[in-house]
C-alpha cells in the first residue's frame, strides 16, 4: 500500500486533544476527481469550528477525518473522464465541504471544484484564495449583487477573509470602509479601504444609515448592529450571523433544529425590515469555475495574496491554535512540500 500523512480530526475537541499527524493510505481519484500533490493549505476558522463540534448539527463529522479545505499543488493524477487538467499542472482547490481532505501529502478533488493557480504566485500564495474568494464572490455578487458606486464596511478588514474581501470589492469599484484595531489600521488602508474605524479607539456603534451594504464577518451583536449601518433598502451580507431562511431550509435536519435556527434569526429579520433591507447568512459552495475568474484578477494584479504566517507541515496543530487565537493578519498557511 502506498502511504502519506495527514492531518486527521480523531474526533470533536480542541487541537491538541483531537488532531493526529497519522499515515494513511494515498487516495486515487475516481473517474471525474483530480489527485493533487499538495504543496501548501490555508486555514480557515472553519477548520477549528468543525473541530471544536461547533458546526455538528449541521454538518457532522465522520471520524477520522482528513481536515482542511483549501489547497495549491501539482496535479499528481487524474480520473478517466477528467478534461481539464494534465498531469504537472499547478492547480489550486477548496475542497468539498463533505470530504475536506486538504491537510495532506496529496488530495483528491472533484474536477469541477478545481483551477489552474494564478501564474504570478508560489503554492503558499495561492492557498492563500480560494475559501474566502469564493466567500466573497458568492456573498457581494451571487447575491447582493453590488454594483460599482456601491458602499460597504467591511467588518475584520485584517482577516483572512476581509483582507481579501477588501481587494475583491476595490476591484468591483465598491467605496470600502472597514473596521480592525488600531495597530492594524495603516496597511489595512494600503489594501484599499479609505476609512478604517479601529474598535480599540471608537465606539462603532455610533455608525449609522451610512452603507448600502455591511459584510458582517464578526457575528453576535454585531449583525444586529449591522441594520443599523445600512442605509434603508441596504444588505446585510453575514458570514457570522444566525441562519437565513435559504440557509435554515438547506440545513435544518430535522423541526427541533429547524426551530432553533428560527429563534436564532428572529431578531435579525425583524431589524431586517425596519430598514426593508435584505439579509443573506450562507455557507461557502465549491467552485472551480469561481476560482478560475479569481486567477484572471490575481493575474491582472487587482488582488494580491495576503499572508501572515507560515508554518511547517509538522506543525499543523501551531497553527490552528494561531488561528483559534483570533489575531491573524490575513492567512495562514501550512507548508506541505517545497
Ligand atoms: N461562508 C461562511 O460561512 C464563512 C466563510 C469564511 C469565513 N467565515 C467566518 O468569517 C469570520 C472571519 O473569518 P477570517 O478568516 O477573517 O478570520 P480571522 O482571520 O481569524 O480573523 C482575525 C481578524 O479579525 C479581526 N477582529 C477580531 N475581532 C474584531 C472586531 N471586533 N472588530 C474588527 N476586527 C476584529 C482581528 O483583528 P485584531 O487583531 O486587530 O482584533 C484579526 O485580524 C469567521 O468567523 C469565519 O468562520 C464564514
Amino acid at each position: 500500500m502506498s502511504t502519506m500523512r495527514a492531518w486527521q480530526a480523531m474526533h470533536y475537541g480542541n487541537e491538541r486533544d483531537s488532531l493526529r499527524l497519522n499515515t494513511v493510505e494515498k487516495p486515487s481519484p475516481a473517474a471525474k476527481e483530480v489527485c493533487i500533490k499538495v504543496h501548501a493549505a490555508s486555514l480557515n476558522p472553519i477548520d477549528y469550528k468543525l473541530l471544536h463540534g461547533d458546526l455538528k448539527k449541521v454538518m457532522p463529522m465522520p471520524f477520522p477525518i482528513t481536515m482542511g479545505f483549501d489547497a495549491a499543488g501539482v496535479v499528481y493524477s487524474v480520473g478517466s473522464s477528467v478534461t481539464r487538467f494534465k498531469l504537472g499542472d499547478k492547480v489550486y482547490v477548496r475542497a468539498s465541504r463533505e470530504s475536506l481532505r486538504a491537510f495532506a501529502e496529496y488530495t483528491v478533488q472533484p474536477e469541477a471544484f478545481v483551477a489552474m493557480m494564478p501564474s504570478a504566485c508560489n503554492f503558499e500564495e495561492s492557498a492563500s484564495f480560494p475559501l474566502v474568494a469564493l466567500t466573497t464572490v458568492q456573498g457581494f455578487v451571487d447575491r447582493a449583487h453590488l454594483k460599482s458606486g456601491d458602499s460597504i464596511l467591511i467588518h475584520a478588514g485584517s482577516g483572512g477573509l476581509g483582507s481579501f474581501a477588501i481587494q475583491y470589492a476595490r476591484q468591483m469599484g465598491l467605496t470600502v470602509h472597514t473596521t480592525t484595531s488600531s495597530k492594524n489600521a495603516d496597511w489595512v488602508q494600503k489594501l484599499g479601504a479609505e476609512k478604517v474605524f479601529c474598535y480599540d479607539l471608537v465606539d462603532i456603534g455610533t455608525i449609522n444609515n451610512q452603507y448600502d451594504a455591511v459584510f458582517d464577518t464578526l457575528g453576535g451583536k454585531e449583525t444586529l448592529q449591522a441594520f443599523v449601518q445600512i442605509k434603508s433598502g441596504g444588505v446585510v451580507i453575514s458570514v457570522a450571523g444566525p441562519p437565513d431562511i435559504e440557509m435554515r431550509n438547506k440545513f435544518a435536519s430535522n423541526p427541533v433544529v429547524r426551530f432553533v435556527m428560527w429563534m436564532m434569526s428572529r431578531k435579525v429579520y425583524a431589524a431586517a425590515k425596519t430598514k426593508n433591507a435584505r439579509y443573506f447568512r450562507y455557507l461557502t459552495e465549491s467552485s472551480g469555475e469561481q476560482l478560475s475568474q479569481i486567477t484572471l484578477l490575481v493575474e491582472q494584479g487587482k488582488i494580491k495574496p495576503v499572508i501572515d504566517r507560515v508554518f511547517p507541515f509538522e506543525q499543523g496543530i501551531e497553527a490552528f491554535e494561531y488561528l483559534v487565537a483570533g489575531r491573524a493578519k490575513g492567512k495562514v498557511i501550512i507548508r506541505i512540500a517545497d
